[in-house]
């Protein structure tokens, strides 16, 4: 057996665990990570594309946005297609803010990048891992690499393992409230080197389902598609893929497409999930390990920076002046944000799908983007989820 000491053990090197590493290095507080996969497999993963704000700020603060800074894109707005028409959100003129479409997998390199050069540990390919004693003061994690047992003993565990980890069903059932909605489709989503043929995202409602209209540079286009639950990506050639989007585009947009091999084509479902409380002892759940948002909002990347910087200022707090007082309000912290996100996720989830056989849910839907279209006041509070929270830091 192999022992190891840290202040904190990280489980899980996606972009939360990454970066609360990071944030943690920066405070003089060590931290060991612990990652299933390799690094590369977690790289391949192509998931999330548009940054909030507060979320620039924090990467700033973290001392990783120098890339971001010179090659994320900055929309001031974004649009929405329905019936042939496209109609923007003017989200800086509404409420002076802006996105960045920067994607996830960049994010997480700079992390990587960072966290190599800062010497902190990292192991990645651990198997079996498992947590235990931690509603103690001495929590430990133990977890093998290549046939060899190792044991972490830690003042703190960050479940930061995603929603599929071993952090969250590790705690007894009867100290956790969930509150869950799943969708009846997902999402098809292809990657592909063509220059977007628009120049800010479009979030398509058309009668033959949803589509979206993305990006990750000047020559590379992120697009996806509501698709069944039962669909099989094998089913999906790249042409049938292209067909379909532009079919779901507007007129201008659709004849404007230009098609590529993809590079990458994945489905996900679609998914609302919150737990509460985030903490069970010293074990302090963050990101999607605790809650997952349908990806109409972009949120879920989002969602995860702001739990870990809240973790990292509450563990700050607890190593400099010995305060339990904010990881005792972590979870609350946290969660007066995952609702707002989640209630904005669920409502443009609603607001741009087909759900089939919902007549009546049709015409609400009709109704309400109607309304957004015309009042400007809805407009603005479309803006004001869209670009996220403030941050203030404690
Ligand atoms: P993850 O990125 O899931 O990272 C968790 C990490 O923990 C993983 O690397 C995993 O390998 C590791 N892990 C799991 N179990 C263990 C274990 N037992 N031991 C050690 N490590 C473990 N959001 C958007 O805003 N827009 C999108 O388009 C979008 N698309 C998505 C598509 C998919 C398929 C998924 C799954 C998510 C998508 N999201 C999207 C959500 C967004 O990507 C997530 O919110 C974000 O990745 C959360 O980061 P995280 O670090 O909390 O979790
Ligand atoms: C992307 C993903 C989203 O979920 C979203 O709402 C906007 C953009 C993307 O992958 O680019």
């Amino acid at each position: 057996m192999t022992r190891h000491r840290a202040q904190v053990a990280i489980i899980g090197g996606g972009p939360a665990g990454l970066l609360l590493g990071q944030l943690l290095h920066r405070e003089g507080i060590d931290a060991i990570l612990l990652e299933r996969r390799s690094a590369e497999y977690v790289l391949g993963r192509i998931r999330a594309g548009v940054l909030e704000q507060g979320t620039v700020a924090v990467l700033e603060r973290a001392g990783v946005a120098t890339r971001l800074r010179e090659e994320g894109l900055v929309h001031d707005g974004v649009e929405i297609g329905f019936r042939g028409r496209r109609h923007r959100i003017a989200l800086k003129a509404l409420v002076g803010k802006n996105v960045t479409v920067y994607g996830q997998t960049e994010m997480t390199r700079d992390l990587m990048d960072a966290r190599a050069q800062s010497g902190t540990t990292s192991i990645y390919e651990a198997e079996d891992v498992q947590v235990h004693d931690v509603t103690g003061i001495t929590p430990r994690v133990t977890f093998r690499v290549h046939g060899v047992a190792h044991e972490i003993a830690c003042d703190f565990i960050a479940g930061c393992d995603g929603f599929h980890g071993v952090c969250r069903p590790s705690i007894p059932a009867d100290r956790l409230a969930v509150f869950e909605r799943v969708y009846p489709f997902g999402w098809l989503g292809v990657l592909a080197d063509v220059p977007p043929p628009w120049d800010e995202l479009i979030y398509a409602n058309s009668e033959r389902g949803f589509a979206l209209a993305s990006m990750r540079s000047p020559t590379r286009v992120r697009c996806y598609v509501q698709c069944g639950l039962d669909e099989r990506i094998e089913d999906w050639s790249d042409a049938r893929f292209w067909d379909e989007f532009r079919r779901r585009m507007c007129e201008e947009v659709a004849d404007r497409v230009t098609t590529a091999p993809s590079i990458e084509k994945s489905i996900a479902p679609l998914r609302s999930f919150v737990v509460e409380p985030l903490r069970y002892g010293r074990l302090f759940l963050a990101g999607d390990a605790a809650h997952i948002v349908p990806p109409t909002g972009a949120k879920g990347l989002n969602l995860a920076v702001s739990d870990v910087f809240f973790l990292h200022e509450a563990l700050r707090d607890f190593y400099r002046e010995h305060s339990e007082h904010p990881l005792d309000e972590y979870s609350a912290r946290c969660l007066r944000r995952i609702w707002k996100a989640e209630r904005f996720s669920w409502w443009m989830t609603r607001q741009l799908h087909r759900f089939p056989g919902d007549a009546f849910a049709r015409r609400m839907q009709e109704t309400e983007l109607e309304y957004l279209f015309e009042s400007e006041a809805a407009q603005k509070s479309m803006a004001e989820n869209y670009v996220g929270l403030p941050f203030q830091p404690r």
